[in-house]
């Protein structure tokens, strides 16, 4: 975009830019070229995108390499995590591979700066909320278990702390807070995200907006503890509440 009004945003002078972010494109082996206008609608309207995992059904190199052809139209830069669909398969690396050469810069443990806005992101894990949360006691299962949602957080937290921006947005896959999962069958909510996510989140002032997905039933709107605004970015959430696939933030 060249329009001299977006300039200074991409500059990164402290000006507010645009952030469009989707979450759980969910491209199948059969979806051919189901997000070229949908990207090329982002890259019109934002000066940066936010993929918020499951950019894949199950996670296959054919599923990627098609999301990569409908990637050429998304011309803005554009950051994302993984979802725990693209994992399915277990061709992480080679997703990864493909992701990258499309010109998505992956966020986990690595940050990145664009537009003079900080990002960090991870996909995350799941475990419960507030009082809910699953405790590491008992059987060693049970503790890996918490133990992969710790690590999740803490690399967030690593990555936040890495960030020396006024503006932060951290990007996730699973839900940080309850809020945003509301809407979905309640007995199913310690699978949909970690209140782990939160407490890094909120160890930071600099926390602008949080992008999730994850949550296909969930709210749009919500907030961490100590204020940080969440957004479920999961498409079918935000194609609800705004009539269109991606929510689009001043940042
Ligand atoms: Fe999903
Ligand atoms: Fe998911």
């Amino acid at each position: 975009m060249n329009d001299p009004s977006t300039e200074g945003a991409r500059s990164g002078d402290g000006r507010t830019i645009k952030l469009a972010a989707i979450g759980d494109l969910h491209v199948s082996e059969n979806g051919e070229n189901q997000f070229r206008d949908v990207f090329a609608e982002m890259s019109d309207a934002a000066d940066v995108a936010a993929l918020c995992g499951d950019l894949t059904n199950f996670g296959k190199v054919r599923e990627a390499e098609l999301l990569a052809e409908d990637l050429r139209s998304l011309t803005i830069p554009t950051v994302a995590v993984l979802g725990n669909h693209d994992v399915e398969a277990g061709q992480t690396e080679e997703v990864l591979r493909i992701l990258a050469q499309a010109g998505v810069t992956m966020l986990d443990e690595q940050a990145v700066v664009l537009a003079g806005v900080g990002f960090a992101g991870v996909k995350g894990f799941l475990g419960g909320f507030g009082r809910g949360e699953l405790g590491a006691f008992g059987e060693d299962a049970i503790k890996a278990f918490v133990d992969e949602a710790r690590n999740e957080a803490r690399k967030l937290e690593n990555a936040l702390r890495s960030l020396r921006t006024e503006r932060v947005v951290a990007v996730l896959h699973y839900a940080p807070v309850v809020d945003t999962v509301e809407g979905e069958p309640l007995e199913i909510y310690p699978f949909l995200g970690s209140s782990r996510l939160a407490d890094a989140i909120d160890r930071f002032d600099n926390v602008k907006a949080v992008v999730h997905g994850h949550a296909h039933r969930g709210r749009y709107q919500g907030a961490t503890p100590r204020g940080a605004p969440v957004y479920n970015c999961a498409r079918f959430v935000v194609e609800e509440a705004l009539g269109r696939p991606y929510a689009l933030l001043e940042i």
